[in-house]
Parts: C-alpha cells; sequence; structure tokens
C-alpha cells in the first residue's frame, strides 16, 4: 500500500480539486493507494516574516506558530505528495506560495527523498504551464523525485470537450507518477542535479561554519563528503564531473572573498 497526500490551494471545491480527485481516482485503479486531500485553506500558515532564523538555527525556533509541523507531517508519513494550485495572477494561489515558503527551510536542508511528487494546476485562460514549471522545480528542491505536473484550462462551467481533455492528460500523469512511487526510490541524480549539489555544498562548506544550522546539518549527513544526498552509485563519468563541480565552485567561492 503506497499513502498519497494531495496539497490543495483553492479554499474552493471546483476545479483545482476536481482533477485532484480524477488524478488519484486514477492512482488507486492501478494499485492499492490510500489517500488524503489537504485544503490548505482548513490550516492555519502565518506567512514567513523573513528572519532566516530556520536556516540559521534551525526551524524549531521559527517564531511562526502554525500548522507548518502537522502539514509536514502528513508529507512525512505519504510514500507521494501532489502541489496542486489555482492560477492566481500568473502564479500559484496566496495560499500555496505560503505553504512553500514555510517549508523554505527545506530547501536549504532537502527532507523528502524517497518521496514522489507531482503538481496540477487549473486556470481560467494563460500562464499556467509556467506555475506548473515552477511547482516541479520546487518541489525537486525539496528533495522529491518529481514528475512532471500539468496544467488544466476551463472556463465556468467545464465544457465536456474541456473535461475530456483533462481526463485523458491526467491519466497519462497518473500512469508516470504510479511508476515512478513504485520504482527504487533512490535514483541516479542527473548531471545537472548532481551539480547543484556539489555546488551548493562547497559553497556551504567554505561560507558557512558550525554556528549555522545548515553547515551543522550537512556535517551530520556527511554531504560534505558524499557523492551525493543519498548513497548512489554515481558511473566514472558523473564521478569525475562532482569532482570538477566542487573544484569550479570552490574556486568561484574564494575569488568572491578575495
Ligand atoms: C484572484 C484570481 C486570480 C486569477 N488569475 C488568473 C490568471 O492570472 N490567469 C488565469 O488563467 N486564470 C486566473 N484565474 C482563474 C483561476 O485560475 C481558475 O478559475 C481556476 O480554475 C480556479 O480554480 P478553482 O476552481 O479550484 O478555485 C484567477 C482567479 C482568481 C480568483
Amino acid at each position: 500500500m503506497k499513502r498519497v497526500t494531495a496539497f490543495v490551494g483553492s479554499a474552493r471545491k471546483k476545479h483545482t480539486h476536481d482533477a485532484v480527485v480524477q488524478f488519484l481516482s486514477n492512482l488507486q485503479s492501478m494499485g492499492d493507494i490510500e489517500y488524503e486531500i489537504v485544503r490548505l485553506s482548513d490550516y492555519r500558515l502565518e506567512a514567513c516574516r523573513g528572519c532566516k532564523v530556520c536556516f540559521a538555527k534551525g526551524e524549531e525556533h521559527c517564531p511562526s506558530k502554525d500548522d507548518r509541523d502537522v502539514l509536514i507531517q502528513k508529507i512525512m508519513a505519504s510514500d507521494g505528495v501532489v502541489f496542486a494550485s489555482p492560477n492566481y495572477s500568473f502564479h500559484v494561489s496566496g495560499i500555496m506560495k505560503t505553504f512553500l515558503d514555510r517549508l523554505g527551510f527545506a530547501f536549504h536542508r532537502p527532507l523528502f527523498f524517497g518521496k514522489t511528487s507531482t503538481s496540477i494546476v487549473t486556470q481560467g485562460i494563460h500562464g499556467g504551464n509556467k506555475i506548473v514549471g515552477y511547482l516541479d522545480f520546487a518541489s525537486w528542491g525539496l528533495g522529491f523525485n518529481t514528475v512532471k505536473g500539468s496544467c488544466h484550462t476551463a472556463f465556468e462551467p467545464m465544457t465536456e470537450k474541456e473535461k475530456q481533455k483533462m481526463d485523458r492528460v491526467l491519466a497519462g500523469q497518473a500512469r508516470r507518477y504510479y511508476a515512478i512511487l513504485e520504482k527504487p526510490a533512490y535514483p541516479v541524480p542527473t548531471l545537472f542535479k548532481l551539480m547543484i549539489f556539489r555546488f551548493s555544498r562547497t559553497s556551504m562548506r567554505l561560507e558557512l561554519d558550525d554556528r549555522s544550522r545548515d553547515y551543522r546539518y550537512y556535517m551530520e549527513k556527511g554531504w560534505f563528503e558524499s557523492d551525493y544526498y543519498y548513497p548512489t552509485r554515481l558511473g566514472v563519468l558523473k564521478k569525475g564531473a562532482g569532482k570538477l563541480f566542487d573544484l569550479v565552485q570552490a574556486r568561484v567561492t574564494r575569488a568572491k572573498y578575495r
């Protein structure tokens, strides 16, 4: 049995909610899936105050006392998640952005390895594909194995043709998502992902010290020495590329302080 949690950034049960339900019932038709739909508007989420205490000292020192940790626990208890949002003013809805900001520390200290994610965006007219790209990139940055999301365009009420198109796209997305959910959860990173890891750990090693929570986290995880965030078998080419990325970033960082 796999557990999937969908985080929905619309306060009403309309297009975004319906698309999520359709996606999840597709998943259930493929295997043993238990799911929960979490409407973010049912939870207390405060706007990030920007103090950066979570980066420097740890997320437990955040001055906002809201439902962030309840939602993080839901992710932790899941094998996969869905980030679903309507397009509001050419971006995710405010509540979805607030949620992602509340997870901001985990962009520095990724947490959600081995879990699958995807995104669903609905919109009236235009701009949603960029939002899908944003959500997919953000969830990858949090550590998820990300399956490309989808954008669905419809006025109200949704026409039969729009509904058929949405169902078709969501069926394909659910198939791809299910395949990743079922696969080994720690895939070999692409060259790009490897580069991001090696660049960030090298600059962190050279620019921070053990007064920083980020630095200590990387130390605890062994990330200053490891090939990647998690044990993986890099081929000869990627091993070499990894070393090169470390060297390049070390030169760039040192040049910054010269
Ligand atoms: C405040 C607000 C801003 C919106 N901005 C856009 C927009 O920039 N582009 C767009 O295509 N649709 C926009 N829409 C339309 C919604 O994205 C669309 O109706 C969506 O399907 C609503 O999702 P829901 O039914 O789950 O609430 C906006 C709607 C609202 C309420």
